[in-house]
This record gives C-alpha cells, sequence and structure tokens, in this order.
C-alpha cells in the first residue's frame, strides 16, 4: 500500500514537471510576441510624431507620445529571460552574451525620448526635429548591434 502511495506522488511530481516544462515553453513564445507588440507600439509613437513634424503641427502633440516611447522602453528592456532567444524572434545572441551593452543602449534610448519630450514641450519645431531624429539613430544604434536585419 505504502509504496503504491509513493510511486503515485513520484508520478504526479513528474507530471507535474512535464507540465511545467510546457508551461516555460508558452511563456518564453509570449513574452517575445510581447516585446515585438511593444516595439510595434514604439514604432507608432515616433510615426505620430513624425505626423506632427510634416504637418508643422503643435509640437505639444509629441509630449504625450515622448512619455509613451518612455514606458514603452522601461518595460521593453525587461522582456528578455533567460531562454528567450528561441524562437520567431529577431533578437540576435548578443542580447543576453553582452546584456550590459544592451541595457546601456536601452538608457541611450531613453535619454533620446527625454530630449524629445524637451522639444516637444519648447513649441520649437526645430528643436523636434532635431530631437527626433536623435531618437532615430538611438533606434538604429540597438537594432545595429542587437537585432537581426529584417531578411
Ligand atoms: C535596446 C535596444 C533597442 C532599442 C533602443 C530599440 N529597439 Fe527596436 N528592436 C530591438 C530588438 C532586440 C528587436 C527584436 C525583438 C524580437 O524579435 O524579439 C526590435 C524590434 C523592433 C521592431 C520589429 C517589431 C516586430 O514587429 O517584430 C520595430 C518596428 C522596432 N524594433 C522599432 C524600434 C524603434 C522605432 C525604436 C526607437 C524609438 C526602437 N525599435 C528602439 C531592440 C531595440
Amino acid at each position: 500500500m505504502r509504496k503504491t502511495l509513493v510511486l503515485a506522488v513520484i508520478g504526479a511530481l513528474a507530471a507535474g514537471t512535464m507540465v511545467g516544462g510546457a508551461t516555460i515553453a508558452f511563456a518564453q513564445a509570449d513574452v517575445i510576441k510581447e516585446r515585438q507588440e511593444n516595439r510595434k507600439q514604439t514604432a507608432a509613437a515616433m510615426r505620430a510624431i513624425k505626423g506632427i513634424i510634416d504637418a508643422k503641427g503643435a509640437t505639444a502633440g509629441a509630449v504625450e507620445q515622448a512619455a509613451k516611447l518612455k514606458t514603452l522602453e522601461a518595460a521593453f528592456v525587461k522582456l528578455f529571460p533567460a531562454g528567450s532567444d528561441k524562437g520567431e524572434t529577431k533578437a540576435l545572441p548578443t542580447v543576453w552574451s553582452d546584456m550590459a551593452g544592451f541595457q546601456a543602449a536601452s538608457k541611450g534610448a531613453d535619454a533620446a525620448y527625454d530630449k524629445l519630450a524637451v522639444a516637444a514641450g519648447s513649441g520649437d519645431m526645430a528643436a523636434l526635429t532635431a530631437a527626433f531624429g536623435g531618437t532615430g539613430k538611438a533606434c538604429g544604434a540597438c537594432h545595429e548591434k542587437f537585432r537581426a536585419k529584417a531578411n
């Protein structure tokens, strides 16, 4: 009787482990989707700012977008847990082998968003245009090292 119970417990534990493994695999697919969705929203915020610049609208419209970029970046950098290099991702292995460099690139982008926010608040379209260009460079600097090319 006792032996059967022990075996049953071991069996349940083994089943639990397998379920746990599957859960981790799903979680990784989710985290990849989440960070890609995060970047889609990042690109959307950038397009919105571009729209304001092209329309020569009030620069203040970009204040909210700059804040959105900061919030997205703070979340984005945390969406690279170990193991999430596998799957449908364009993130290069350098993200994990040089996590400090990756985080520095994210900080660089964050600093660019701050400049964007200041320029947006200034009402000076030339300043906003320059800050927008600087932000684009910060995106590119990270992609250059940490994201696979489109093809
Ligand atoms: C700190 C690094 C970093 C910064 C800064 C960064 N990106 Fe990326 N970006 C990545 C990585 C890594 C991926 C690939 C994510 C994946 O596929 O798992 C990516 C993916 C993307 C994608 C593709 C999303 C998809 O549909 O799969 C877009 C669009 C994008 N980034 C736009 C931007 C824009 C715009 C900026 C600047 C405002 C920016 N990124 C700043 C690292 C960065």
